[in-house]
């Protein structure tokens, strides 16, 4: 079923049987699955071609980030193997995600969905300011980050739940925010701080969930799974 808004979970694991001995436990089910550096790095193109010959979409997550000629180059690359959104970091510059954008497109004129890292959720307001020297606060970072992609053309950005109204406000309803940091409200936050939860998501504007450890730790994946789905597109 294509959804315009939809639960992805994060497969990270280590290897090629553990994620397919994962996706089969849903039997009839196809969900949104996201391959990350992990396992696309352990088992290379083929992880990715073998889940979408099962019958699911991937959201490739390898958060470009080189000159403009290599990132367009390795974005053909990607396009090739039919995935359905990948990704840049906006600290690429707008030529840059421009160049990612124009490797994409394949020659029937298709194109996965690119979104781009505005600031990743593990670096706080002091470590950007210190690390990075970026004058700015966060929030105004994150708006700009956004507002540069949108200007590059690309389709939306990733970022935390509660950036997501912010980022709609910065560039409008259309353009995507697809958020990490999902928790349900009975379970422990891991690593993860800025959380919330299918439901909260759904409330703020998320348009896309990615969901990695409620689901594939839990004592029932397919159960976890269903639970996303229905509190997040009611
Ligand atoms: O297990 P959990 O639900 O925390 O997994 C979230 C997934 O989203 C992980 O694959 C993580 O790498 C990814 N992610 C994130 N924060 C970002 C970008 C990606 O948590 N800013």
């Amino acid at each position: 079923m294509i959804r315009k808004k939809d639960v992805i979970i994060a497969c990270d694991f280590a290897s090629k049987e553990e994620t397919l001995a994962f996706l089969d436990r849903f039997e009839g089910e196809k969900p949104y699955v996201k391959v990350g550096m992990e396992l696309y790095y352990a088992c290379g193109p083929d992880i990715v071609r073998e889940i979408k010959k099962r019958g699911h979409k991937i959201f490739l997550d390898l958060k470009l980030h080189d000159i403009p000629n290599t990132v367009k180059k390795a974005m053909k690359v990607l396009s090739s193997l039919d995935v359905d959104m990948c990704n840049v970091h906006a600290a690429g510059t707008i030529e840059m995600m421009k160049a990612a954008l124009e490797g994409l497109v394949r020659p029937d004129g298709t194109r996965p969905l690119l979104i781009a890292v505005t600031q990743l959720t593990s670096t706080s307001e002091e470590r950007m300011q210190k690390d990075l020297l970026i004058g700015a606060n966060m929030q105004e970072t994150i708006a700009h980050y956004a507002r540069n992609a949108q200007l590059a053309g690309l389709d939306g950005v990733v970022c935390s739940p509660l950036e997501a109204a912010l980022v709609k406000e910065a560039c409008g309803s259309d353009f995507l925010a697809v958020t990490p940091g999902i928790r349900f409200k009975d379970a422990a936050g891991d690593d993860q701080v800025r959380v919330t939860d299918p439901a909260g998501a759904r409330a703020i504007g998320s348009d896309f969930i990615v969901v990695g450890r409620p689901i594939t730790a839990a004592p029932d994946p397919v159960a976890a799974y269903n639970r996303c789905v229905k509190d997040f597109l009611g």
